[in-house]
């Protein structure tokens, strides 16, 4: 089947056209089966089985959401809720929610997941990335990344999340990249580690992140969320995909980063939701580094699913522009996924993509917390 999206106001390719979101207006667009076929001015429009007039509203790439953690059972609102009462937050909770899913039955789990996938979806979402790291033993990982495979293919083992309550650190790293990662392997497609205080060191982290390389699952790291830590040199050093967070950045850390193709992937909804001071996006930007931006939906640090409201932050309070923070919610999302088939509309690209009910790229940010995803098209098919 053949869609035909025309009348389109403006059309963000990240692509050929202006700007860094390559631009184009009064554009129309194309879609055979799950791929984008055509895109050209809509004075040239060939006919398609289905038409969406887009009235002169803005098309966009589909986001894509390269850091969550979907898997878990219950809530920390009362943790929120400390926090906003001055409690600083520390990854303690991580606990909670690990006791909660171990809880869970398969079905609970799932269903809450599919969930959060749907909200994210009506937000505009298309691509979205699962990590394990509530189960942290090999049974509650392997079942974790079992489910996540059900909902998405960026699933991501991280039973190294924390060290479990009562564990010695050193034999639950032997564990980790031994047995559990033995068993999560056939559903992972990444490995990360929380490198960071309270969380792994750089030599245990790299040790878990070499044993998953040798397995064949690609990397990426929870980098310097509360410390300038080793986490960010690490995921360059072994050339990790993204580092997440990078909070706290030395002049080092950014330097590594901007020599290599090892994305910063920010996450303003963890830094609004524990009051902490929001990653420095201008200097990673100035200096060159690619910047993605995720939600890191979490129910401890990031209870959020919307990639606009993290847009909106970006623009805020990281000082982006919204042609950045779309660009990086985008096109800086498949990066950090190493996936060239989303986060851009182009011909032979899959068809993932939003109609706004806005004209323009900017209302994003401009009109925060609004629902402005008037439709979403995933692998071709309107939601
Ligand atoms: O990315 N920082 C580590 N992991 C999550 C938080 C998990 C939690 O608090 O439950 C994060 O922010
Ligand atoms: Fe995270």
């Amino acid at each position: 089947m053949s869609i035909l999206i025309d009348n389109i106001g403006e059309l963000v390719t990240n692509d050929e056209g202006d700007g860094l979101l390559g631009i184009r207006r009064d554009a129309a667009l194309v879609v055979e089966g799950d791929r984008i076929a055509w895109i050209g001015p809509d004075t040239q429009k060939p006919a398609a089985d289905r038409r969406i007039d887009a009235q002169q509203r803005a098309v966009l790439p589909g986001f894509v959401d390269s850091h969550a953690h979907l898997v878990f059972a219950g809530d920390r609102a009362a943790e929120f809720g400390a926090r906003m009462a001055g409690e600083p937050y520390t990854g303690g909770g991580i606990r909670t929610t690990v006791a909660a899913t171990r809880a869970a039955s398969d079905d609970e789990l799932l269903a809450n997941a599919s969930r959060l996938v749907g909200e994210a979806r009506r937000q505009g979402t298309t691509t979205i990335e699962i990590k394990s790291g509530y189960g942290l033993n090999v049974d509650d990982e392997a079942r974790s990344l079992r489910l996540a495979s059900e909902l998405t293919t960026e699933t991501t083992f991280l039973g190294a999340h924390v060290v479990p309550a009562g564990h010695d650190p050193d034999a639950y790293v032997d564990l980790v990249r031994g047995d559990m990662l033995d068993a999560c392997a056939p559903y992972a497609k990444w490995a990360d580690v929380f490198c960071d205080r309270g969380a792994f060191d750089g030599d245990q982290a790299r040790a878990i992140l070499q044993a998953a390389a040798r397995k064949g699952l690609q990397l990426r790291v929870h980098a310097n969320q509360l410390v300038a830590g080793p986490g960010v040199r690490l995921a360059v050093e072994l050339d990790a995909a993204s580092a997440d967070h990078c909070t706290h950045l030395s002049e080092a850390d950014v330097t590594a980063l901007s020599g290599s193709s090892t994305v910063a992937t920010l996450l303003p909804g963890a830094e609004f939701s524990t009051r902490s001071p929001y990653p420095d996006a201008r200097r990673l930007i100035d200096a060159g580094v690619t910047v993605a931006l995720a939600t890191d939906c979490n129910p401890g640090s990031s209870y959020t699913s919307s990639m606009p409201f993290c847009i909106a932050l970006a623009v805020r309070e990281m000082r982006m522009t919204p042609a950045e923070a779309v660009h990086a919610a985008t096109a800086g999302g498949a990066r950090a996924l190493r996936r060239d088939d989303i986060g851009r509309l182009r011909p032979g690209a899959r068809a993932d993509l939003t109609v706004l009910d806005a004209p323009s790229h900017l209302h994003l940010a401009y009109r925060p917390g609004v629902p402005l995803i008037s439709t979403v098209l995933h692998n071709g098919v309107p939601q």
